[in-house]
């Protein structure tokens, strides 16, 4: 093992392998020693903003599987190889991989997974997950055809997410309905709630009956169309980043309101919330020289949006519950005619992130793993 003093940064070779660098302040910060770390949580104690600006380190000697490191704080740390191999940041190439997304088109066919599976905490419930997690749709089938079952579910894999309106929304032909769901007309692929500033990232659809002639459902990979028009036309994706798009939906009870673009970034500049809806927007008051670029870039997304190109189209049996990532995959159904049949579903709406946290306890990644442990 080699290892090197610099300035602000500990160079470290072990066996003729590749050279890792680690500053200083990084190092003292993920110490796990007692003084750092809270013993019965893993959680921290050490506070990252009292970390002297010129920490050193005075000396480092190579212990069995790690090294200690004296502190020019007068601290000492031990760390792993293992630990500080998979925490290695110096290299591009060795950046934890981002949560990489599968996008998909028209040819797509949604994964579908038995409920009896997917109920079990165990591998059935996991390929569930990581199908949303990877195509951001999926359906559950079999699920009795049960008012409030999709809310049992939802308990099942995480929490209800409320928001205004129901817990549990009914959609049904309704004359007095408040929303365009409630009406026997086509739905264009949409998002739900975009008038939150931050829509439900999980809706989960249950399907009770369906037997009234027409209302297959369409399901299109936002984050597809968002890289096509991207690809084709940055200029038009970069300005749907930062027009806000103000959104309602209300009934007699109700009002929720919310100013947002329709794209959100996140730090890696990638796509991090998407909503659309069409039936939902109100007129936009902007920089008057972005308006004619705005409509531009919104006619550009909606024409690859609604075409056959993005629509995967499939008609819902009784007790299936299609699950969507809210703010990636749109959602929508073609018209139906009343009198031909019932039709009813329920919807609830679930956080993305309680999806994530149940994948990981499934995986048993959930537990930190410590820097100090010598192998
Ligand atoms: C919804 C919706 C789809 C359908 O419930 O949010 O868009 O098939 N409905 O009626
Ligand atoms: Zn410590
Ligand atoms: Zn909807």
């Amino acid at each position: 093992m080699r290892v090197e003093l610099g300035e602000q940064v500990l160079e470290i070779d072990v066996d003729g392998g590749r050279t890792r660098r680690f500053h200083y302040v990084w190092l003292r910060d993920n110490c796990w020693c007692s003084d750092c770390r809270v013993e019965q949580t893993a959680e921290r104690k050490l506070l990252t903003w009292s970390i002297p600006e010129d920490i050193r380190a005075r000396s480092v000697e190579p212990v069995e599987g790690g090294m200690v490191i004296d502190w020019s704080d007068g601290h000492r740390s031990t760390y792993s190889l293992d630990w500080l191999e998979a925490n290695d940041y110096s290299q591009p190439g060795l950046k934890r991989a981002r949560e990489q997304a599968t996008l998909w088109r028209s040819d797509f066919e949604v994964p579908r997974f038995a409920h009896e599976s997917v109920m079990i905490e165990g591998a059935g419930q996991l390929a569930y997950l990581d199908a949303v997690r990877e195509f951001g749709v999926a359906i559950v089938e079999g699920v009795p055809a049960v008012p409030g079952e999709v809310e049992r579910f939802a308990e099942a894999i995480g929490h209800v997410r409320e928001v205004a309106f129901e817990r549990v929304h009914n959609v049904y032909h309704d004359p007095d309905g408040y929303n365009v769901a409630h009406t026997p007309l086509e739905l264009k692929p949409h998002s739900d709630m975009p008038s939150y500033h931050w829509p439900p990232s999980i809706q989960l659809l249950h399907f009770l009956a369906n037997e009234a002639s027409g209302g297959e459902s369409v399901v299109v990979d936002g984050w597809n169309a968002l890289a096509q028009l991207k690809e084709a036309d940055p200029y038009a994706f970069e300005t749907l980043t930062r027009v806000p798009v103000p959104y309602q939906l209300f009934s007699e009870e109700e009002d929720t309101y919310a100013v947002a673009p329709m794209v959100q970034l996140g730090p890696d500049g990638e796509v991090a919330t998407f909503r659309f809806s069409n039936q939902l927007a109100l007129p936009i008051s902007i920089d008057f020289e972005m308006v004619e670029p705005f409509y531009d870039a919104y006619r550009k997304l909606g024409n690859l949006i609604d075409s056959p190109y993005a629509k995967v189209v499939f008609k819902a049996r009784n007790g299936d519950l299609l699950t969507v990532h809210g703010h990636r995959v749109l959602h929508g159904r073609m018209p139906f005619v009343p009198g031909t049949g019932a039709r009813h579903l329920q919807d609830v709406y679930m956080e993305f992130d309680d999806f994530m946290a149940k994948r990981r306890v499934l995986m048993g990644v959930h537990k930190p793993v410590s820097s100090g442990a010598a192998r």
